[in-house]
């Protein structure tokens, strides 16, 4: 027994230095139950979004959606990569997820907030309600001046207004900008600063595990961090957790600081028209971590981008307006922006929103929500799953909700989660998708379509109608599919989905997401202009993708992505400290978290005070979910004779790996130093290969 055991682990080693160490899963079949009510259950829907039908297509995307006037042109190309879909066409994305809801659903629930405190009673938010708060937070907007084309910065937590102040802009053409809740201040004024927004909106408070948070103070700070940066903010407006009462300890601060809720009361029962707005003007801004410190600004489109989410929300989630759906992830990531706000609205759907910790305050809660609200469509990521299963593996069994589907999203899933995810809360009765995107992409690229498709645990599935995915190699030669090997996953054509530019930064736009691949900087021609996704994936014989994770040193934290440069200049903000280098670790919970190396300045002594200081930092500049697992104060940084700090050197150590041939570095000793202060003096590496996103970690220049 124990032989065969030691051949399998072999077997595996060899196989993972093609990259595909994961052994193939068996396919599990969609119930006929579920297909037979499913939105999307035609196969001959990839016939008609095939390639060659590619981009008249998408007028079936644009068709979901009600438009005040026809656009002319589908898809053009004229100022390539920066693409315009359905130019010339006007429409609004609040009058699309709100009033045209309003004649067959107005009381019916568009949002049904949970509070965290469990004895707290839910809020129902009825669409005839949305559209009243809606209207009277645009008229206040635009008694402040507020008009389209103007960008606004959010800095809010899960709570109804959050979805509210968002349409509420759109229903002006005001471009918003949400900071997660969670990020610092500090981070929340790089964004400020970098959007040019000069009214920040807020919330005093909020419940996370159990603590009424004073979140005001993250105004304050985000200001001044603005202000330092060369961006004034004039207004900061603060919603209240609980209205007419002030829940935070930080002073409002006079002339500056405005509860909406007093504002409000100028403008109770005031209509504001949707303004017909250009179907590629913006709609929002989300930024994101890449290679460099500075994190971008994800521009998305109106028309493009609420038709493909409408679209997807409808044929991949499978939304009715009948459904009770949760999506558990925070409005604060893209995910929140498509699937609990704009695609499940426009869908009409009735949408739960939970603004506080899933295990909060036991591993049971998300199943007693389930359960008390008919909850029938659940969405969450896997550290979700990961966290659940293990401090609740039989809970689910305790409640009697159903779910027909089930979504993944954030980061690859293993197949053992994958399958408690099905056994125990999808009760081997719902489907799961593995839908594979990223913030840049503004909805699902690669996933299966529930009804269609066969479940392969670990395998996102071929992609969504109309994406067609190809796998380049370093050269830009096509990796065949079933050849077992690893690549750059593209794009080939646009979708109406993916981002427009990079706010205020058109050449980092093109380089960052086409340089590579493109042959001609000047070609009008969508074939040209193959869209670089930033993972590396597998195709395996049956088309199905499996996702490696980043290639540009971001490190998907509990499926946030969290950029190696901001956390090594935060790390820098500690006088004492001359060099820092971060590495992911695997983790059991959250896929990945970074473990950080620094180097103190000549004549400074280690210390564990510099250690907190250099955790301190990273939650501040950036926020609690940077954190470091461990921080090493080690003699010096492992580098090349040209002086490069070795981080793949350094993620083997921390990963327990070996760490291999050394013995060109200009300072190979300093490896076992480090070696032994991490692990430990015995060894206790592991011969199980790295996963690729750590193994080839440290190479982007
Ligand atoms: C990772 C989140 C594997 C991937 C929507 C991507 C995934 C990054 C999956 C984007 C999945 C997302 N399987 N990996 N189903 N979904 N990822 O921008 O590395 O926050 O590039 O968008 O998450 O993260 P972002």
């Amino acid at each position: 027994m124990a032989k065969t055991m030691k051949t399998t682990e072999q077997t595996e080693v060899s196989e993972a230095q093609i990259a595909v160490h994961w052994k193939e899963e068996a396919y599990l079949q969609p119930s006929e139950k579920f297909k037979a009510q499913a939105n999307m259950r035609d196969p001959h829907v990839f016939d008609r979004f095939g390639l060659d039908k590619f981009p008249d297509c998408f007028r079936e995307y644009a068709d979901m959606l009600t438009w005040f006037e026809p656009y002319h042109t589908v898809l053009d190309t004229s100022d390539a990569p920066f693409w315009k879909w359905f130019a010339g066409g006007k429409i609004n994305a609040s009058y699309n997820c709100v009033d045209r809801q309003l004649a067959k659903y107005a009381n019916k629930a568009a949002f049904i907030f949970v509070p965290e405190p469990e004895a707290e009673r839910d809020v129902v938010i009825t669409y005839q309600e949305l559209h009243d708060r809606v209207n009277e937070l645009a008229a206040l907007l635009r008694g402040l001046g507020l008009k389209a084309g103007d960008r606004v910065t959010f800095h809010m937590p899960m709570v109804p207004e959050l979805p509210i102040t968002m349409l509420a802009c759109a229903r002006l053409g005001i471009i918003h900008s949400q900071v997660f809740g969670g990020f610092s201040g500090q981070a929340c004024g790089s964004r400020i600063q970098d959007s040019g927004s000069r009214v920040l909106i807020t919330m005093d408070s909020y419940w996370r595990n159990g603590t009424l948070v004073d979140h005001k103070a993250n105004a304050d700070i985000a200001v001044r961090a603005a202000k330092e940066l060369g961006q004034d903010v004039d207004k900061v407006l603060v919603w209240q957790r609980y209205p007419g009462k002030y829940s935070a300890k930080t002073p409002m601060i006079s002339g500056r600081d405005f509860f909406v809720n007093d504002l409000l009361r100028d403008h109770k029962g005031k209509k504001v028209d949707p303004v017909p707005l250009p179907s590629e003007a913006p709609l929002f801004l989300m930024y994101s971590s890449g290679t460099t410190g500075k994190p971008k600004g994800a521009q998305h489109s109106i028309g493009g981008y609420l038709s493909y989410v409408t679209a997807t929300s409808k044929w991949i989630l499978d939304i009715r307006p009948e459904d009770v759906y949760w999506c558990m992830a925070d409005i604060g990531w893209i995910t929140g922006h498509s699937y609990i706000v704009y695609g499940p609205l426009a869908n009409a759907a009735t949408s739960v929103l939970y603004e506080g910790v899933p295990t909060f305050p036991d591993a049971g809660r998300p199943w007693r929500v389930a359960e008390r609200l008919g909850v029938n469509i659940f969405h969450t990521a896997p550290t979700a799953i990961r966290m659940l299963r293990k401090l609740g593996p039989q809970e689910p069994r305790k409640y009697k909700y159903r779910f027909k589907s089930m979504t993944t999203v954030g980061e690859p899933i293993e197949p053992e989660a994958w399958r408690w995810y099905y056994d125990e809360v999808g009760k081997r009765e719902a489907v799961i998708t593995d839908t594979w995107w990223m913030t840049e992409t503004g909805g699902f690229l690669g996933t299966t379509v529930p009804a269609i498709h066969a479940m392969k645990p670990g395998s996102c599935g071929p992609a969504a109608p109309g994406i067609h995915p190809v796998i380049y190699d370093e050269t830009g030669a096509e990796v065949a599919k079933g050849s077992g090997k690893a690549g750059n996953i593209c794009i080939r054509n646009p979708w109406p989905g993916i981002m427009q530019t990079i706010w205020g930064d058109r050449d980092r736009y093109v380089k960052t997401y086409f340089a590579k691949y493109n042959k001609n900087p000047r070609s009008k021609d969508w074939r040209d202009w193959p869209f670089l996704c930033g993972d590396g994936a597998v195709q395996a014989a049956d088309g199905y993708y499996r996702i490696l994770g980043r290639i540009d040193d971001v490190i998907n934290v509990a499926g946030h992505r969290l950029g190696t440069k901001e956390i090594e200049s935060a790390c820098l903000t500690v006088s004492e400290v001359a060099e820092a280098a971060v590495v992911p670790v695997q983790d059991e919970i959250k896929g990945r978290v970074p473990e950080v190396y620094i180097a103190v300045k000549p004549g400074v002594q280690a210390s564990q005070d510099i250690i907190d200081r250099v955790i301190k930092a990273n939650e501040e500049v950036i926020g609690k979910i940077a954190r470091p697992k461990h921080v090493y104060i080690v003699p010096d940084m492992p580098k090349t004779r040209s002086g490069k700090i070795m981080r793949r050197v350094l993620a083997a150590i921390s990963n327990r790996r070996d760490v291999g041939d050394v013995t060109t570095l200009a300072n190979p000793d300093v490896v076992e130093q480090i070696r032994a202060m991490v692990q430990g003096k015995e060894t206790q590496t592991t011969q199980e290969a790295l996963p690729e996103d750590i193994a080839k970690f440290g190479q982007v220049e």
